[in-house]
């Protein structure tokens, strides 16, 4: 098994891998948080709650080779974003503990819903982690997308 170590990153950090491997074709600024809501809309609300955005990083040694991130878009749900794997890396688990860290994390915010806006090829790898369809989206550049949810049960 790789010997990666998960870390909280900044969005500087994250900004440029974003940038140029996740979202290369992109027009729109990235922003530290998205305006997008579960149902699709643009809530600007949404950035009301930037102050809880996290980003994290898997890193081989000191290379990052994977990240992610969540912010709040209401009180107690999270949207999960951003997830990418440097193509090298994959097929090593590298989502599967990112996704269960940005889990984890959610988790300990107080949120009991979890949600992600998803490439459609995606749709199997994320209902690994029990994400149920919501909806199907193409209202923006990046064509169709599934946007998908889950409860987080809070002890
Ligand atoms: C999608 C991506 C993050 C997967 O990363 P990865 O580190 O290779 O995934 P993992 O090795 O952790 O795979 C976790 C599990 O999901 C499965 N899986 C991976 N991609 C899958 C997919 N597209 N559909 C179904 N299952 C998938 C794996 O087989 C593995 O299953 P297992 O645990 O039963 O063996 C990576 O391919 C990537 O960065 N792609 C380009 C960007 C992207 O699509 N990001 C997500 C935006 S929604």
């Amino acid at each position: 098994m790789l010997p990666l170590v998960i870390k909280q990153i900044t969005f500087d950090q994250i900004l440029p891998i974003w940038a140029q491997y996740l979202w290369p074709e992109r027009r729109s600024i990235i922003e530290p948080v998205s305006a997008i809501d579960i149902d699709s809309n643009i809530d600007m609300g949404i950035f009301n709650f930037a102050d809880n955005a996290h980003y994290f990083a898997a890193f081989n040694n000191d290379q990052i080779i994977g990240v992610i991130s969540g912010h709040l878009t209401k009180p107690n749900q999270c949207r999960l974003r951003g997830l990418f794997v440097m193509p090298e890396y994959r097929g090593q688990s590298v989502s599967r503990r990112l996704i269960e860290t940005e889990l984890n994390h959610a988790t300990e915010l107080g949120c009991t819903q979890i949600w992600a806006l998803i490439r459609t090829k995606n749709i199997g790898l994320f209902a690994k982690y029990e994400f149920k369809e919501h909806m199907l989206t193409n209202k923006y550049e990046f064509g169709p997308h599934y946007i998908v949810q889950r409860k987080i049960p809070q002890t």
